[in-house]
Formats: C-alpha cells, sequence, structure tokens
C-alpha cells in the first residue's frame, strides 16, 4: 500500500494527471447545495469509478443467476464471472491461491468470521487477545464478545500522543498467552500507518496468530498479504472504490483449514444428514448462502481500475496531498490536529476551538465540502485525545490541493461564525 509520509514543502508537484482521473468519477462532477461537490470522506466510503458502475450493470443485464448450483449456461456465466472476482481479488492482495479469499460483507463481517471462528477453536479461559488503543470498533467488540464467552483477556497496546503505536509496549505485552494480535494496517480517525511486518514477527515469534484490519490500507495500493506475513486480512470493496456489501477476508489456507465454519447453510456443505454435516473446502466453507455475486463482480472490477494506475505517481499524489492539507489546516489558529504521527495516510482529523466537530461539518457542508465529523468509530481514540469528537478530511487519489483550498476557506467561515 501506499506508505505515505510528511513530505518537505520543496517537494514538486507530482506527475499523476488527477484531473484525467476525476473524470472516471461521475459523482464527482456533481454539485451540493448549488456548489461543487468536494468530497473528502473518503475514510467513510470511495466514489465509484464508470467502469465499476457499468460492470455490475452488466452483470445484471447479461450473467444474473444463482452460482454454483445451476447446470446451465447463465449459472456458469455467473459463476465464472464470481470467480474470476475472486482471482482478481487474490491477485490484488498477492495471497497464494484464490481459496484463501473468502468474500464477506466487509471488513466487520470478516473480523466477526474470525472472532467467532478462531476464538471457538483457539481460545481458551486465560488466553489473550492484543489489539490496539487505535483500533476501529469492529476491531474491538467482535473480540470483547468472543473472548467474554470464552473466558479469554483482551489486552491493549497503548499509543503516544501523535498517535503512534508503542513498540515496546506492543512487545511487552505478547505472552505464550496471546492467541492472537488484531491491528490496523492503517488507523481511520488518525491517520496512522502501523508497522505490521514488525507486528507479524515479534506476534509469530510468540506463537500467536495475526489478523490486520486493511479496510484503510488497501484503497491506498494493492496490498501484499504474504509479504507481511499476515495470518488474516481483511478488506472493505467500498472503502476501495467497489460497491457496498462486499469485502474479503484472506487467511492464510492452512487457517482458513483449521477453522471451524461461521454460519450453516446452503453452499457452505459436502454432505447433510439429519445426524451429520460435513462441510465443504475453503472458501466455500465459510460463505453459506447466496453470496453478493455483483458485489464480488464490481469490485473486482474496482480492482482492475486500480491496478491500472502508476501507483509511483498516486502515492507522490497523496503524500502531497496529505502535506498540503497538513500544513494550511494546521496553520490556522483555531486548529489543533488530531493524528500526527510519522507515517500516515491521507487522513488530516482536526478540532476547531469552541466549535462542535458537528457544527464544523455543518457549515463547510453550506460550502458543497463533505468531511466526516464524529467518534468515527474509535470512541477509545476520542477518550484518549481526551475531546467529543474530531473533523475529519480523507482523501483518495482524485482529491486535489483545490479541494484543499476548499476545506481551508470553509472552515475560516466556520471560525468567523463562532467569532462574531
Ligand atoms: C479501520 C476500519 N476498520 C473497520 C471498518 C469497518 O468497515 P465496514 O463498515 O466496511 O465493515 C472501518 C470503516 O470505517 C475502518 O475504517
Amino acid at each position: 500500500m501506499t506508505t505515505v509520509r510528511h513530505a518537505p514543502p520543496s517537494v514538486p508537484l507530482p506527475a499523476f494527471d488527477v484531473e484525467q482521473a476525476r473524470r472516471d468519477f461521475p459523482l464527482l462532477q456533481t454539485t451540493v447545495r448549488g456548489k461543487p461537490l468536494v468530497y473528502l470522506d473518503n475514510a467513510a466510503t470511495s466514489q465509484k469509478p464508470r467502469s465499476v458502475i457499468a460492470r455490475t450493470e452488466q452483470y445484471y443485464a447479461t450473467e444474473n443467476a444463482n452460482v454454483h448450483r445451476g447446470v446451465y449456461e447463465l449459472s456458469e456465466r455467473a459463476t465464472a464471472a464470481y470467480e474470476d472476482a475472486r482471482e482478481k481479488a487474490r491477485a490484488f492482495l498477492h495471497a497464494a491461491a484464490p481459496r484463501e479469499i473468502v468474500f464477506v460483507r466487509g471488513t466487520t463481517e470478516a473480523i466477526n468470521l474470525v472472532a467467532s471462528s478462531f476464538g471457538r477453536k483457539e481460545l481458551r479461559a486465560g488466553d489473550e487477545v492484543l489489539i490496539t488503543a487505535m483500533e476501529h470498533h469492529s476491531n474491538i467488540v467482535p473480540w470483547q464478545l468472543i473472548c467474554a464467552e470464552r473466558g479469554a483477556v483482551l489486552r491493549v497496546a497503548p499509543m503516544n500522543k501523535r498517535g503512534e503505536l508503542l513498540m515496546d509496549e506492543f512487545a511487552r505485552l505478547l505472552s505464550p498467552k496471546t492467541k492472537l494480535v488484531a491491528v490496523a494496517h492503517v488507523s481511520n480517525s488518525l491517520g496512522t500507518i502501523n508497522p505490521v511486518a514488525e507486528i507479524v514477527r515479534l506476534a509469530h515469534e510468540r506463537g500467536a496468530a495475526v489478523l490486520v484490519d486493511g479496510a484503510q490500507a488497501a484503497p491506498h495500493g494493492p496490498v501484499d498479504v504474504r509479504a507481511l506475513g499476515v495470518d488474516f486480512y481483511t478488506v472493505s470493496g467500498h472503502k476501495m472504490f467497489g460497491p457496498t456489501g462486499i469485502g474479503l477476508l484472506y487467511g492464510t489456507a492452512e487457517r482458513l483449514d483449521a477453522l471451524p465454519p461461521y454460519q450453516g447453510g446452503g453452499d457452505m456443505i459436502k454432505t447433510v444428514t439429519f445426524a451429520k454435516t460435513t462441510y465443504a473446502e475453503p472458501p466455500a466453507k465459510f460463505e453459506a448462502g447466496t453470496p453478493n455475486i455483483a458485489g464480488a463482480v464490481g469490485l473486482g472490477a474496482a480492482i482492475d481500475y486500480l491496478r491500472g494506475l502508476d501507483w509511483d505517481a498516486v502515492q507522490a499524489h497523496e503524500r502531497d496531498l496529505l502535506s498540503y492539507a497538513t500544513a494550511r489546516l494546521g496553520a490556522l489558529p483555531e486548529v489543533t490536529l488530531v493524528g500526527t504521527a510519522a507515517h500516515k495516510a491521507s487522513v488530516v482529523s482536526f478540532t476547531v476551538q469552541g466549535v462542535h466537530a458537528h457544527d464544523v461539518g455543518t457549515i463547510v457542508d453550506q460550502e458543497g465540502v463533505a468531511i466526516r465529523t464524529g467518534h468515527h468509530c474509535t470512541q477509545p481514540v476520542m477518550d484518549f485525545f481526551a475531546v467529543p469528537a474530531t473533523a475529519r478530511a480523507s482523501f483518495a487519489f482524485y482529491n486535489t490541493r483545490a479541494d484543499v483550498d476548499t476545506l481551508v476557506s470553509a472552515v475560516r467561515k466556520v471560525t468567523k461564525v463562532f467569532a462574531g
């Protein structure tokens, strides 16, 4: 994925043709409240390129049938489209085989699947699961639920005031009791990029499995799960320019083979009698019922789109957006940046003195600027920084410096409204 760092101000403007990229996204051509839309809520969900919209329509118009079941031509076509999307996902994540890719609803479902299946099989009373202080609720609550059920203990590795994981503390919290480490690749509310390869190395030394929540990493570039050495990796299609309601769980073949099923139903079985059921091999074992076929096909198209981008240029462009937004927002006297890690993705969280984040969001919306405000499903992060909420601008490759300028003038208006 993109490693977006603060760039020095002298970095030349990147060669990425952002205007051409923007033309691929119909929604970016629209207006809201009579102003051109400035979409800066990409960490919540991303906009979709025409190719994803067209591929989804084409699927419904020419290939729609249930998968894996019919012997007729149309069902074979739908199955081929679905399995072709799985192969695209495999290549995108650099997994060894398509059987290591499970289609799920998104990161939330992927983590719940692992928490439930791994937890039921591996967690005993007194065992530990280690997460970090910057996790999204979806990488906290499923672990709380399964730990309570199994009598296991949830530990939390702390971070510093920049929003960086304290690696010494993390290493100290690892013990033979630690059965699984679950960590965000990129924090959604702070932008911090965690040192995943190092985390995996330390965890594996102690015999713990590692799940990486890649929801905020995959939109910034292809991920190499084998180079990272993770046991499980999760992705949400809608955050990486694909449809909603579809995502990926990567698990090594060895791990997925060993896990019990998550849900029971059609398609995940080998044989069923009232006395006994045997299960299909992964990934079918974890895909009970009719899957989101059109979503998977659309996600395949999003992956095709991403693979067509020049990632060196995209990374330079995102670095530039991050450093420009950090410098311009940081220069406003009323603004405090929340999350200033040395290694960050293009996410800028901030507070405006004396103004609730929701008021910031409402006022900048009048200027056509869409940002997220609130706790971003990371209430413990808000507690740590002692703020009720932040405003968050999160950038995709299709954003521009002009978008940042519009945001900054809108935030200036916020401070004027509240000063007056
Ligand atoms: C870091 C992180 N993890 C998990 C999630 C949950 O993703 P989803 O709602 O797509 O399941 C999000 C969504 O914002 C996220 O940012």
